[in-house]
């Protein structure tokens, strides 16, 4: 089972950010409860809306970065086009029809790709935001 906490260490300081990334943590934590009551209807509405999350948060946080003028603006909206890719491939993988087994293993997989690379992937631009002074240490 998948059961992710929003440690101190993942914040950004910016709070929009850092409030989405606790929403996206949220739903997956949820998913991964109907996961394990093998709720397969709730996982699959969930998955859609982690799904969209996801895409509105990438948005939201590339506009952040580009009226910041981040450097690695760029490179990071690119990540988060591979991101939304590994998404969206998951979730199509489950919408046609991924069994209970399949869905437990691929949150697993979906809750490393979070933490490793949309939360921790953030924290490179972490202390640019600060130093403008758009996000608090
Ligand atoms: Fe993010
Ligand atoms: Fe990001």
């Amino acid at each position: 089972m998948v059961s992710i906490r929003f440690l101190d260490g993942l914040r950004t300081g910016h709070s929009q950010i850092d409030d989405s990334h606790r929403i996206i943590i949220d739903i997956l934590n949820d998913i991964s409860l109907a996961a394990e009551a093998g709720n397969t209807a709730r996982c699959r509405e969930l998955m859609i809306v982690f799904s969209e999350v996801c895409e509105l948060h990438f948005a939201a946080e590339e506009m952040v970065l580009n009226s910041a003028r981040f450097p690695g603006a760029e490179e990071h909206a690119q990540f988060h086009r591979q991101l939304l890719g590994r998404v969206r491939g998951f979730l199509g993988h489950f919408l046609d029809g991924a069994d209970i087994f399949e869905i437990r293993d691929g949150l697993e997989e979906l809750a490393g790709l979070i933490i490793d690379d949309v939360v921790k992937g953030d924290l490179s631009f972490r202390s640019y935001l600060i130093e403008k002074g758009l996000a608090t240490p």
